[in-house]
């Protein structure tokens, strides 16, 4: 039998190492990381507090330019802000003026060409966010303003809003992580099914081992700072995922490994 070929290489560090400089000190945050992530895959990334998870996720974004290496996109060196990456943090960070569809349709008022064409393709557009919270469970709550909606709820808008310019990059900077265990857990099934509907290529910062598991195809351990990429774990169990496996022991037995790692990473 044939083996299946690789996807092409969407995300590429190249030995990229980052310096931070400010008030004349410098923080070592990243040392020679290489991470080759094909379209569509999901990556997560784990490790200890300021290892340089978050600075990973600027340099794909373009916020950051490396001190040392490349980080190319579709074998296109990044040099500035990326307009096919979404982004997705700890806190949603929801316009409080603006109603829970505003906020979806905001990138689409930002990022051209969208911009260009927003007032003309206005109601396309609409109906691409009411598609988006139709699929993240928030029906009848696009008029909500922020402030009626659960933590919950909010971090569901943020991921719509994330993807509405659709995206083939996404970044999830510990974007379940200020939730309840049963919110996050919710929230991991709804993750994977917009991933499994779009297959955009994910990078999903955690410091959750089993939301790590249950996500991903690939989990990296990183190194205390300066972070470098020590461990890779390749996730290979069915999709999709139902939060009952999480108790089944080949799902344990990943978490477990990847915990040995962590394990040693802090020793
Ligand atoms: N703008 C900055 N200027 C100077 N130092 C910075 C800057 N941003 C981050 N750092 C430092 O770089 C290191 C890596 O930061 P980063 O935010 O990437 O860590 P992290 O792995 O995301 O941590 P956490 O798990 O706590 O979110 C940290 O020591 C941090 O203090
Ligand atoms: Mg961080």
């Amino acid at each position: 039998m044939n083996k299946p070929t690789a996807p092409p290489v969407c995300v590429d560090l190249q030995h990229v190492s980052l310096r931070y400089v400010s008030s004349g000190r410098e923080v070592h945050a990243l040392e020679d990381v290489s991470l080759s992530i094909g379209q569509g895959e999901f990556v997560a990334v784990a490790g200890p507090s300021g290892c340089g998870k978050t600075t990973i996720l600027k340099l794909v974004a373009g916020l950051l330019p490396p001190t040392q290496g490349r980080v190319l996109i579709d074998g296109h060196p990044v040099s500035g802000p990326q307009k096919n990456v979404g982004m997705a943090f700890q806190n949603p960070i929801l316009l409080p003026w603006r109603t829970a569809l505003q906020n979806v349709l905001l990138p689409l008022e930002v990022v051209q060409p969208h911009r260009g064409q927003f007032r003309s393709q206005r109601r396309a557009y609409e109906e691409r966010a009411h598609s988006l919270l139709h699929t993240v469970g928030l029906d009848g709550f696009a008029d909500k303003p922020p402030y009626e909606l659960s933590g919950g709820m909010q971090q569901r808008v943020s991921l719509c809003r994330a993807l509405i310019h659709e995206p083939e990059i996404l970044l999830l900077d510990e974007p379940f992580a200020a939730l309840d265990a049963f919110t996050r857990e919710e929230l991991w099934s709804v993750l994977q099914a917009l991933w499994t509907e779009r297959r955009c290529t994910v990078i999903l910062v955690t410091h959750d081992l089993r939301e790590a598991v249950f996500l991903a195809t690939r989990v990296h351990i990183m190194s205390k700072r300066p972070g470098r990429l020590i461990h890779e774990t390749l996730i290979d169990l069915p999709r999709p995922r139902a939060l009952e496996d999480t108790f089944k022991p080949e799902f344990v037995d990943y978490v477990h490994s990847i915990y040995g790692r962590i394990g040693q990473v802090r020793a």
